[in-house]
């Protein structure tokens, strides 16, 4: 049997699209898990996604995200058709509906969508006969991130289960965050979101997880730190008084840096502000996984890829819950 239906064969993967984790039921997450490990092992000789067609639609700024779905899908054999705002009709005033459907005729496989607007890919995905990705949409979810996030957790720590996550920072702006959220209400886990109260949503606490103010008494308590990004460009009116406040409030200096235990990893999506959210010390200290994050989030969309072509034919629909169907 091929290395990919041999792999495959052992998962329990269930869904059409990648739209978000809340969709996910465990078997689902920890599949992915699963083959981005073995991909990991011992990387497929052939190219099995030969043939297919995987179009990257980001209408927002990506780097890592977009290179990393591009890597992914090239090493898969996957022709990769990208399409920026800037060079698609969307400049020219085209519905986000008639853009997927022109898309749809020329016949793509699977479709990786980043957009500003929550809900954007759900949207899409019911207008397409492609597989959809969501890369990003608004403040609601980035689902690949949290799943690469899962794997780097597994591979540092030995385990995805027993864990107590710190989220810290603008939770409020944050995709990754609520991706994280759901993903670990999944597994069980203990998540504390860590920011000011300006920053951190009211829905949380109604996830299951637990708030707290300040940075410094979870230092010690938990297995992962993870930073996240100050969205400045998301935020409209003045939030906190000054980064420069912030950064002393909520920053992982070199001082908490050190009061870290001694196996606790410290974790950050990227883009880095160095010196608002994180200092150069923590990020490039032995405890930072950072750079892991990057590197295994392409054996994590690798494995999103294999999994949604594996279940093209099945007929599955996606759980869509109500609220989240309309484009806000
Ligand atoms: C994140 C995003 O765009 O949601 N970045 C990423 O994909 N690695 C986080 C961020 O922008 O802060």
């Amino acid at each position: 049997m091929a290395w990919t239906s041999q792999v495959l064969a052992t998962t329990r993967w269930n869904q059409a699209h990648l739209l978000g984790i809340r969709d996910l039921s465990r078997d689902d997450l920890l599949s992915v898990l699963s083959v981005a490990r073995e991909l990991k092992n011992v990387p497929p000789s052939d190219a099995p996604l030969r043939g297919r067609r995987l179009l990257a639609f980001f209408v927002e700024s990506s780097t890592r995200t977009r290179t990393s779905f591009g890597i992914a899908a090239r090493r898969l054999g996957m022709e990769v058709i990208d399409v920026s705002p800037g060079s698609s009709s969307l400049s020219k005033g085209e519905s986000l509906k008639d853009t997927t459907r022109t898309i749809d005729a020329m016949g793509v496989d699977q479709v990786v969508i980043r957009h500003p607007a929550s809900g954007a890919p759900r949207f899409v995905s019911n207008a397409l006969r492609a597989s959809v990705i969501n890369a990003g949409d608004g403040a609601n979810e980035h689902p690949t991130q949290a799943l690469l996030d899962l794997f780097t957790m597994e591979e540092r720590l030995g385990r995805v289960t027993g864990l107590r996550i710190a989220l810290v920072g603008d939770i409020l702006h944050s995709r990754v965050a609520r991706s994280n959220l759901w993903a670990h209400r999944l597994l069980g886990n203990r998540v504390t979101v860590v920011g000011p109260a300006t920053l951190v949503p009211r829905d949380v606490q109604a996830m299951g997880a637990d708030v707290s103010h300040r940075l410094d008494p979870v230092l010690e308590t938990h297995d992962v730190i993870m930073m996240l990004r100050l969205q400045l460009e998301r935020q409209h009116a003045g939030l906190f008084p000054s980064t420069a406040e912030y950064a002393e409030l909520f920053g992982l200096t070199r001082e908490r840096l050190a009061r870290l235990r001694e196996d606790t990893i410290v974790m950050h999506p990227g883009p880095m502000n160095r010196g608002w959210e994180i200092s150069a010390e923590a990020a490039d200290s032995g405890r930072s996984v950072i750079l892991d994050q990057v590197a295994n989030g392409v054996f994590v969309r690798m494995a999103v890829l294999l999994l949604l072509d594996s279940a093209r034919g099945k007929n599955l629909t996606t759980k869509a819950p109500k609220h989240e169907e309309r484009v806000s």
